[in-house]
């Protein structure tokens, strides 16, 4: 028995050998910054679920969320590189790699988030996933989040209730001009950094989604958040070129079919949670809402409007007014 031992364990060496290096299942690294209770982290679950089911063995989709892996300051680089596969950073966050989709974060753009939905999907929102392809990206679809709110340790009713104060903002040279347009002072910072500089002071405010605002406690250390939805904020799943060319065309339309599915569930939950978590921080008592009169807005709009025309060279003027055909 020794002898058939033997054979079988030195059958299962050359079997696990040869087989062994072959049936290893390829890694997808999905790299993001934010919390698990949100629409980009469950989408990346979702994706992760299907792909595994679809692919059994051939792909493992191991998701970083919280900034683990990669942050703000360098995902889109490591994505270059090849150390993680897929990202989604907020459109905000491409500034680097072109200035077309700047046109995201112009402040009171979009009225609503289906009128986003709509210019995403026209012609000219799904030329956009192109953009960054002589840099080496591929768009590979949206994501949506929602609209932003301001937040603040004082009562942001009017445009100069801002003035003076430090907001931190997402790497936009167009979110930055938004801020100095009502005379604040917008200081760039990767999101994981948020919390522990409203929590310390260090900044007075910031601007972001119920989702965002809720999962990492930002209603905690804020007295005031400003219901604007003034911008949008919302997502571009981004792989690198060489990783998805690398891809056999079958299995990358697997993968692609799992990640549009998993958006669509992402989608769902981003418009659930715009209101379940500003309910969910309303219930806290932790902050007071400012709702804006509609006079009070217009005060918004006129002063952070011209910050159209400062970025209109650089954007594209008919990119801009596709966008705004979007509302309809
Ligand atoms: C932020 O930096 O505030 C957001 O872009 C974070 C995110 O990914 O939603």
């Amino acid at each position: 028995s020794l002898f058939t031992l033997g054979k079988a364990s030195l059958l299962a060496t050359v079997l696990g050998f040869s087989f062994g290096a072959a049936a290893e299942p390829v890694e997808i690294k999905f790299s993001h910054v934010v919390a698990e209770n949100t629409p980009k982290g469950q989408m990346a679950l979702k994706f992760k679920e299907l792909v595994e089911s679809r692919l059994p063995g051939e792909y493992k989709v191991s998701v970083f969320p919280n900034s683990q892996l990669f942050g703000d300051n360098n995902e889109l680089a490591a994505l270059l590189l090849n150390d993680v596969q897929l990202v989604a950073p907020s459109l905000s966050k491409f500034e680097r790699y072109t200035k077309k989709l700047q046109v995201f974060d112009l402040p009171f753009l979009f009225e609503d988030m289906d009128a986003v939905d709509r210019f995403q999907q026209s012609e000219a929102g799904q030329q956009l996933l192109n953009s960054m392809s002589r840099k080496g990206l591929v768009g590979l679809g949206y994501l949506h989040n929602g609209m932003k709110q301001f937040s603040a340790n004082n009562a942001l009713s009017l445009p100069g209730d801002a003035a003076g104060k430090k907001f931190r903002i997402m790497p936009s040279d167009v979110i930055a001009a938004q801020f100095e347009a009502v005379g604040a002072i917008p200081v760039k910072k990767p999101f994981s950094e948020v919390f522990t500089l409203l929590q310390t002071r260090a900044i007075d405010g910031q601007e972001n989604t119920w989702s965002n605002i809720y999962s990492k406690k930002f209603y905690e250390v804020q007295t005031h958040i400003t219901e604007s939805n003034h911008g949008v904020l919302d997502y571009m799943l981004v792989t690198s070129e060489t990783f998805w060319r690398s891809l056999p065309k079958d299995k990358r339309d697997i993968i692609k079919q799992s990640m549009d599915e998993a958006v669509a569930l992402g989608n769902k939950l981003a418009l659930e949670k715009a209101n379940e978590d500003r309910q969910l921080i309303l219930d806290s008592k932790r902050v007071e809402l400012v709702t804006l009169t509609p006079e009070q807005r217009q005060a918004w709009v006129n002063a952070m409007r011209p910050v159209w025309s400062q970025f209109e060279d650089k954007i594209g003027k008919d990119l801009i007014e596709a966008a705004e055909s979007a509302n309809q």
